[in-house]
């Protein structure tokens, strides 16, 4: 018999256990605790050891989830994996890669591009699939920005965190994917970037590093409208307002974009949910990792209302209303 609905079944996630603090980073760069702190709400982020690699963080989460969600691998018709930062460029996919590890020999498996916000169309495409295929899920989100980061900028590298987070998602009697937005900007795809792709053709020639480049100032006030846009469209959409929805889950970029949006909706920034002190900004894992903190620290109560909302490089955007149906 084939369902209606689709529904988390169980989360996980990882973060490396090195633990770089603003004080670390302050020791070699021309900044501070102070300066970090007051203008990102950042103490502190996860750096994955040298030999770990993305798709090890992806395997630690996803067998959390499963676990959780009482699931063996093989269990699983599709992996949907998250990623700026593969183990390698393009090919093999990380899902493939991770789908091999986990032996869930019956997945099919491919990677999902939307920068911060590949968690939230991930949510969108795996409800769409488990609609059309009545198989379960796994969604992973697996960030190592470190890879990617020019560590003597002091614009960039104090931004970013690594860590990897999973769902599970399973075909539901009841309704727990309520709704997902999703949108992107390509006009804007130049604020956030990462050279060494395949525009130009390929060199013996050693090319420079690769770092990711972005234009801050510019990203947080196109981050604060979309964020917001975004938050309202859900509500307007589904005719919630802001106290019907218990857990506000949002891309951890800059504590200050979270305030600045908070404002503008006339909300205490608190109800904008936040481990950003902890974790920095870990892409499209950001949202998962809260998620699964939540989850795995008792915060949401079965029939809660969740709402996702992301944004990031692409430019993209988005949000999931999530009913929480675990018990
Ligand atoms: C990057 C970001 C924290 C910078 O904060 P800001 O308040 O905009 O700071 P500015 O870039 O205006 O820089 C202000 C000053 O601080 C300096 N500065 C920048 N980084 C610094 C650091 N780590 N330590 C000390 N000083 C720093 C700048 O050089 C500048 O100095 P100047 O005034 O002498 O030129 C902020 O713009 C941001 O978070 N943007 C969004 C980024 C984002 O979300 N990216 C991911 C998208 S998913």
């Amino acid at each position: 018999m084939s369902l209606p609905f689709v529904k988390i079944a169980g989360t996980g996630s990882y973060l490396p256990q090195r633990v770089v603090s603003n004080d670390d980073l302050a020791l070699g760069l021309d900044t501070s605790d102070e300066w970090i702190y007051s203008h990102t709400g950042i103490r502190e982020r996860r750096i994955a050891a040298d030999n770990e690699s993305p798709l090890d963080m992806a395997f630690a989460a996803s067998r959390l989830a499963l676990q959780q969600a009482g699931m063996e691998p093989e269990e699983l018709g599709m992996i949907m994996l998250s990623t700026c930062t593969g183990d390698y460029n393009y090919l093999p996919s990380s899902a493939c890669l991770l789908q091999h590890r986990l032996q869930a020999k019956n997945a099919a498996a491919f990677d999902l591009l939307a920068a911060c916000s590949g968690f939230v169309y991930a949510l969108d495409l795996a409800g769409a699939w488990i609609l059309a295929h009545q198989k379960p899920v796994l969604v992973v989100a697996s960030e190592m920005l470190s890879r990617i980061t020019d560590w003597q900028s002091r614009e960039t590298c104090i931004l970013f965190g690594d860590g990897a987070a999973a769902a599970l998602l399973l075909p539901s009697a009841e309704e727990g994917l309520v709704y997902s937005c999703l949108g992107a900007d390509g006009e804007k795809g130049h604020l956030l970037a990462l050279g060494g792709g395949c525009k130009e053709p390929a060199s013996r020639e050693p090319r420079s590093p690769s770092y990711v480049e972005m234009q801050g100032r510019a990203l947080f006030s196109v981050a604060v409208r979309a964020i917001e846009q975004t938050i309202v469209k859900i509500l307007q959409e589904n005719q919630l307002s802001l106290e019907q929805i218990d857990h506000i889950i949002p891309h951890q970029a800059n504590l200050r974009i979270l305030e600045a949006v908070a404002k503008r909706l006339q909300i205490p920034t608190a109800r904008l949910l936040s481990n950003i002190d902890k974790t920095a900004n870990t892409s499209s894992a950001s949202i998962p990792i809260l998620l699964d903190e939540l989850n795995r620290t008792g915060k949401l109560k079965k029939n809660d209302l969740l709402l996702s909302v992301a944004f990031g490089g692409g430019l993209t955007y988005g949000g999931n209303l999530i009913r929480w149906l675990k018990d």
